[in-house]
């Protein structure tokens, strides 16, 4: 019988990389889960074990073993790994929120962190999302813990901590509800311009685009051209890191909710191989059994490219056209 290529056989031979955000659980407890996500990208994203949190349970003590455990499943299936990420607001351990640190002291301890991990990694980690989700939508920058108590060089600082503990990595400024020319865009891109014009350590945007089907949904392929035009000036890669397409709010029957959200995988896909800038695609998730989604909207959804038994879904068929050179609209199956 004839074996149809692979995404990942498809991206590599366009050169571009697929991923998705895996987590650890199903990935050491289903044998389905590691096998189609070994089968189908060449890239993978910790979804939870690289963030402070779950990483630094307390000042003096990391925990690596679940980090290392995914690094290691990448390395043995010749995949790459996005690090996923360095200074967040969110999943930071209590001890750090709590602890009431002097501005000395938070710079020691960020320093450590990055250091520590980035270098922990070293060479097996190809690129990082070094500050995650610093700007608020109306582009100021976000209140948290590293800004109240650092102020704004806390982001600066990250970066170049970051490239002297792994002059190799590729260092990434992450966010969402960026990837048109809105008020956040805007001052994202402005912030990376400062940046690189400081000669920061910086190598590209994250675009995370966590949207869904619909009016509105995203910011549209035209805006995100723009966006990217202006970034890839600047000398930046754009990286798509966090897709997923809700369907939920539509009330077409699922059958129709499903081909537009194949539709809108497509889009995408052909919009990053149309533009060099753009150098990996990476869903947040694969499957719908494990998605961030209903936990945090506390509906049920299907965002992901397989279903929640693995088997591929029209998004799949329509990624796998776009990757081949075809059109997503004939002969998806
Ligand atoms: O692991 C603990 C477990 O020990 C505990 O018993 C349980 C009880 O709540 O929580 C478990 O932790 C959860 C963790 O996911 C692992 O499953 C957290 O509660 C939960 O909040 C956490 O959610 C993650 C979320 O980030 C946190 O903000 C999602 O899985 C993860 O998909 C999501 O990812 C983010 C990206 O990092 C950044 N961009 C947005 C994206 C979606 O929110």
């Amino acid at each position: 019988m004839h074996e149809e290529p692979t995404l990942r056989a498809l991206a590599d031979r366009r050169g571009i990389g697929i991923g998705a955000a895996v987590a650890y659980g199903p990935l050491v407890g289903e044998p389905e889960y590691a096998r189609t996500l070994a089968r189908e990208f060449n890239m993978l994203t910790p979804e939870n074990v690289m963030k402070m949190g779950p990483l630094r349970p307390a000042r003096d003590r990391f925990d690596f073993d679940q980090a290392d455990a995914l690094v290691r499943f990448a390395q043995e299936h010749g995949m790459r790994v996005r690090g996923h990420t360095l200074v967040w607001h969110n999943q930071q351990p209590a001890w750090l929120t709590q602890g009431n640190f002097s501005r000395d002291e938070m710079l020691a301890i960020l320093k450590e962190h990055i250091q520590t991990v980035v270098g922990r990694y070293r060479g097996q980690v190809y690129a990082w999302d070094v500050v995650n989700e610093a700007v608020n939508d109306d582009g100021t920058l976000r209140d948290t813990v590293w800004l109240r108590t650092i102020g704004p060089e806390y982001i600066e600082l990250a970066f170049r901590w970051a490239h002297e503990a792994d002059p190799a990595a590729l260092l990434f400024y992450n966010d969402y509800n960026n990837e048109g020319m809105g008020a956040k865009a805007n001052a994202i891109y402005r912030l990376v311009r400062d940046l690189k014009a400081k000669g920061v350590p910086i190598h590209g945007v994250g675009w995370q685009m966590h949207i869904r089907i619909g009016p509105g949904g995203y910011a549209g392929l035209e805006a995100m051209a723009q966006n990217l035009e202006r970034l890839a000036a600047l000398g930046l890669q754009v990286q798509i890191t966090e897709l997923d397409v809700q369907v939920q709010k539509s009330q077409a029957p699922m059958a129709e909710r499903l081909e537009q959200q194949a539709t809108l995988y497509g889009d995408l896909m052909r919009f990053c191989l149309a533009h060099q800038a753009c150098t990996a695609f990476v869903l947040w998730g694969f499957t719908d059994k494990h998605t961030w989604i209903p936990g945090f909207t506390k509906h049920e959804d299907w965002p992901l490219i397989f279903d929640r038994e693995y088997r591929p879904k029209p998004a799949y068929y329509a990624l796998r056209e776009a990757l081949a050179g075809g059109h997503t609209t004939t002969h998806r199956r």
